[in-house]
């Protein structure tokens, strides 16, 4: 082991949808060591999505420790990785014991959607009671929903995290008896594998990173504190909260494992992680990550933009305790990768993801079919939990190629639609838009993206951006490598190498027309589940 070379690197953990990585980065972003491993998803019921909380955490240490052993391997020393960034799905909703540190039931994830009837109930609650915005004084009807967005920025859905949490409140036993007993800990993931990573029952630390927490429907998006007036509203005691901190500081050490003392220095959801891995921190920069969903989010800077049109206002990052956070505007788009997935698993058109590629340009256009992916409602911007998927335009000329293709072509106009709402809200045209995630590997998905869309699309050589945002944020906290998050013009030298424009090709015309026919589509997806 002496023999190792010493090295100053950067780790980050993202722990998404379906798989954890572990990445180690040196100063320009190249990749060192990696490690993936899928986990596994359970769906006990129709719209139902859980998580193993437990099978997280070990698959996240796993990673930790296969990487670094990749990492001696290449001849690398393991004390090379000064400092660990963690990024992770948002919404995702964990409920533990304070007594014991074990989960009290599986964590509900973000795209689950067995909580209408909580949704529905919070819709009326908001209408008849109403929410306090100051002693005594509660806002109902639409002023009450307007008072909810301007406090947290979003909207009553069973996309977020304290609507799920009172599921679990109102049907799981253990969690409604450790809420009445003060045992109760809520965290999202981040919250979860810090505590454990750092010790758990025994002195692990109890935090929730700002960006996560913009997306539980608890947090004071102006203030960046958690709101007493959203707790009473949902019901929580205050001491199931985590302490609240930014996306860049030391928060504590690793307890355990290879990389045992080493600082947590970067906490960030996974798209906020990727918009600082693109480097889009200034106001007017936008990027869009297609995995499972897909998740465009363009920065507002210091403004915290309202939007009018169906997206949500979001924290971007905050740079480090007490400094002013980013806002950004987020369009999310439930189902993407997950569409390609379901072409491959249960249509049988493919047989691994990436044959829709060849599949799709084996044809030169859809022939006439169109695909609104709804199959958990639409969120952004249309927001209609009673959506149906629809596939629409068969004929009998209709083969896989063309469906394959409309998928494809689904993303690009859900990703437009919300550039349509994004131009509206912040009344500025986009220059171009940065791109990540499975789907942008395709050449074909990327081209179909620059042609409905109409705007310039910026494919990073390495794209690993989700990863290298928590890293950024990590190493700011130490000043490694002189990364600076405040001052973005210190990360001019990372991730520069190879990135590819695709510029939009197709006549206006053709595409104003494919345009019109996809909002019919959506039309007639609305309202099928009521
Ligand atoms: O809001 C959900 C999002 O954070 C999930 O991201 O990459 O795991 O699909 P991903």
């Amino acid at each position: 082991m002496s023999s190792l070379k010493q090295g100053e690197f950067v780790g980050s953990l993202d722990c998404g949808t379906t798989s954890v990585r572990f990445i180690v980065f040196d100063q320009y972003a190249n990749i060192v060591s990696q490690h993936q491993q899928e986990f596994p998803q359970y769906y006990p019921n129709p719209g139902w999505h859980e998580h193993d909380p437990e099978e997280i955490q070990q698959v996240s240490e796993a990673c930790i420790a296969h990487t670094c052993e990749k990492l001696e391997e290449a001849g690398w020393a393991k004390e090379s990785v000064k400092v660990i960034g963690i990024t992770n799905q948002r919404e995702t909703t964990i409920a533990w014991s304070r007594t014991t540190g074990k989960p009290l039931c599986k964590a509900i994830v973000w795209t689950d959607s067995r909580t209408k009837n909580i949704v529905a109930h919070f819709e009326h609650v908001l209408a008849t009671t109403g929410l306090e915005v100051e002693f005594g004084q509660f806002k109902r009807g639409d002023e009450g929903v307007e008072a909810l967005r301007d406090i947290t920025g979003l909207k009553l859905s069973t996309y977020f995290s304290a609507i799920k949490l009172r599921w679990m409140i109102d049907n799981h036993i253990e969690v409604q008896k450790a809420h009445g007993e003060d045992d109760l800990l809520f965290g999202t993931l981040e919250s979860w594998v810090v505590y454990n990573l750092t010790g758990g029952v025994y002195g692990g630390i109890h935090v929730g990173e700002v960006t996560n927490a913009s997306r539980t429907l608890l947090l004071n998006l102006h203030k960046l504190t958690w709101d007493d007036r959203l707790l009473r509203f949902f019901g929580f005691r205050r001491s199931i909260l985590p302490k609240l901190v930014s996306s860049s500081e030391v928060y504590g050490h690793l307890s355990h494992g290879p990389l045992k003392g080493v600082p947590i220095g970067g906490l960030v959801g996974d798209q906020q992680g990727a918009l600082v891995g693109n480097k889009c921190l200034r106001q007017g920069e936008a990027k869009c990550t297609y995995g499972t969903g897909a998740f465009l989010l363009f920065c507002t800077g210091k403004d915290i933009v309202k939007s009018g049109h169906g997206l949500l206002s979001t924290v971007a990052y905050q740079p480090g305790p007490g400094a002013d956070p980013v806002y950004a505007l987020e369009g999310s788009i439930g189902v993407a990768g997950s569409a390609i997935k379901w072409l491959r698993d249960s249509m049988g058109f493919i047989k691994s993801a990436s044959e829709i590629n060849t599949l799709a340009a084996s044809v030169p256009d859809t022939g006439g079919v169109y695909f609104v992916t709804a199959f958990s409602g639409l969120l952004a911007p249309y927001w209609d939990p009673g959506a149906a998927g629809l596939l629409i335009g068969l004929s009998s000329y209709t083969t896989p190629a063309h469906i394959a293709r409309a998928t494809m072509e689904a993303n690009a106009f859900q990703t437009r639609a919300i550039l349509e709402s994004m131009k509206l809200d912040s009344s500025t045209e986009l220059k171009y838009l940065m791109v990540d995630g499975g789907m942008t590997n395709g050449d074909v998905c990327m081209e179909m993206l620059a042609d409905i869309g109409g705007f310039d699309v910026v494919r990073p050589d390495m794209r690993e951006s989700t990863a290298l945002g928590s890293a950024l944020l990590a190493g700011s906290a130490l000043r490694l490598f002189g990364w600076d998050i405040l001052k973005p013009t210190t990360l001019a030298q990372v991730n520069t190498k190879g990135s590819r424009t695709f510029n939009p090709q197709m006549p206006e015309e053709d595409r104003e027309r494919g345009w019109t026919t996809w909002l019919r589509a959506v039309e007639r997806s609305k309202g099928w589940d009521e």
